[in-house]
């Protein structure tokens, strides 16, 4: 093998901390195989895939303080968890949205309502991928002011609601994020309720890998609340440490969820017999009619390592994230530009009498340089307008070691940069 390298984006290394991806597991490879072996279609009827399906969805509604009785749906990412969950918060009766029938007459008809949905101004970009697609156009998203930590400040939402009311608009649905892609900073859950329910609102949450540390023995606490939810969308190819393709979307009232995706077509009637028995229990809780067996890598991952074994890895990843503020902390040639909440700090290398813009372009060359070394793999951010290397640890396979190695590539390639700038 001379031509394909090891690490294709490098993500099973353990000093890969870009972005938010999942590391992979060998049961997580063996599972995927397994499925594509046997290859059950998953559009539902009453078949050993299925049920495993539904077994995994109910196991995490539980892991996730929802009720047994919720809808759910595995799909391939948090970006399409996100557009279900927000596509069943636009149809539902919560939202109000009772006078004007939206499947039928879409809304482009004069008489439909001109929508708009809530959530900070540190959302992740998928919001506006669905207000495009559900035909709402990206003005649609209100996107509010957070405070110093992050959060979505609550009085300037309920200002923006009431002034769009005002307005004749319709909000429809409030979104909490949990973790946020840039600093991993959580909503406050308790206050997002009580502003959704003043206005009848449904709350949606975004938990795409945040949402994991509910597993966690200690970090639980940071996530408590997002089980108020009415839909909650999050991944476990990220903070499930599963090969990709996994996510999934839990919605309180199940019925929303058909309400919303359900379709009539007498070729796929359940029969009384044969193969065909029972409904399109997943076709009609997304859009995909035809679906591959993920569940079977989450159904194997979670009996072989178990919610517990998950939840300590994950805060073993959240005490790191929290250890590694302490040893940037330490370094008088690096800043910390956001601390650890979950599992991502923000840093920068600094020099004396050295500007801003010149720091974000030195970081910048720095990122890239670290890179390509092949030492690790931080990914970028901007943190209050300056460049940050961000280092996010969603990895079981990372040691305190791996920390120590990424700050020294750092520190190292910041030298070199400042020694060449200056030849
Ligand atoms: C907060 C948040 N939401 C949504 C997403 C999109 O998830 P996916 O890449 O699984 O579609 C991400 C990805 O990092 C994320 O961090």
């Amino acid at each position: 093998m001379t031509d394909i390298l090891p690490y294709p984006t490098g993500n099973q290394h353990p000093r890969f901390f870009g972005w938010v991806m999942g590391n992979g597991t060998i049961t997580g490879m063996l599972a995927d195989m397994l499925a594509s072996g046997m290859n059950p279609h998953l559009a539902g009827y009453d078949q050993s895939a299925s049920l495993i399906e539904k077994q995994v969805i109910a196991w995490l509604a539980e892991l996730m303080g929802f009720p047994p009785e919720s809808g759910g749906l595995l799909v391939s990412g948090a970006t399409m968890a996100n557009i279900n969950g927000l596509t069943v918060a636009r149809n539902s009766e919560v939202s109000a949205l009772t006078d004007f029938d939206v499947r039928e007459h879409g809304l482009g008809h004069p008489d439909a309502p001109r929508l708009a949905v809530y959530g900070s101004d540190q959302i992740h970009s998928w919001v506006y991928k669905a207000c495009e697609t559900m035909g709402m156009g990206r003005q649609a998203y209100r996107s509010i002011a957070t405070d110093a930590d992050w959060r979505i400040d609550i009085d300037a939402a309920r200002t923006r609601i009431q002034a769009d009311i005002d307005a004749g608009l319709h909000p429809f649905c409030l979104i909490a994020t949990v973790g946020t892609v840039n600093t991993g900073a959580i909503d406050d859950m308790t206050a997002m309720r009580e502003l959704a329910d003043e206005f009848g609102m449904w709350l949606h949450v975004d938990g795409a890998f945040g949402s994991m540390a509910a597993l966690a023995p200690e970090a639980a606490d940071l996530v408590a609340g997002q089980e108020l939810a009415d839909s909650i969308a999050f991944d476990l190819h990220k903070w499930g440490y599963m090969p990709f393709e996994a996510a999934c979307v839990l919605v309180r009232d199940g019925t929303s969820q058909t309400d919303t995706y359900g379709s009539e077509a007498s070729y796929l009637n359940g029969m009384t017999g044969g193969i065909a028995v029972g409904i399109t229990d997943f076709a009609d809780r997304g859009l995909q009619l035809s679906r591959g067996f993920r569940a079977l890598k989450v159904w194997m991952s979670l009996k072989e390592q178990g919610s517990d074994c998950l939840g300590q890895v994950i805060q073993q990843n959240i005490d790191q994230a929290a250890y590694l503020e302490e040893l940037v902390r330490q370094r008088p040639q690096l800043e910390v530009l956001s601390g650890a909440t979950l599992n991502i700090v923000c840093l920068r290398y600094v020099v004396e009498g050295m500007n801003d813009d010149a720091l974000d372009q030195l970081n910048r060359d720095i990122l890239v340089a670290v890179q390509e070394s092949g030492a690790a793999v931080p990914s970028q951010g901007i943190i209050n307008g300056r460049f940050a290397i961000r280092v996010c640890i969603s990895n079981h396979r990372t040691t305190r070691d791996d920390l120590v190695i990424l700050l020294d590539a750092i520190t190292q390639e910041g030298r070199s940069a400042v020694s060449r700038g200056g030849e």
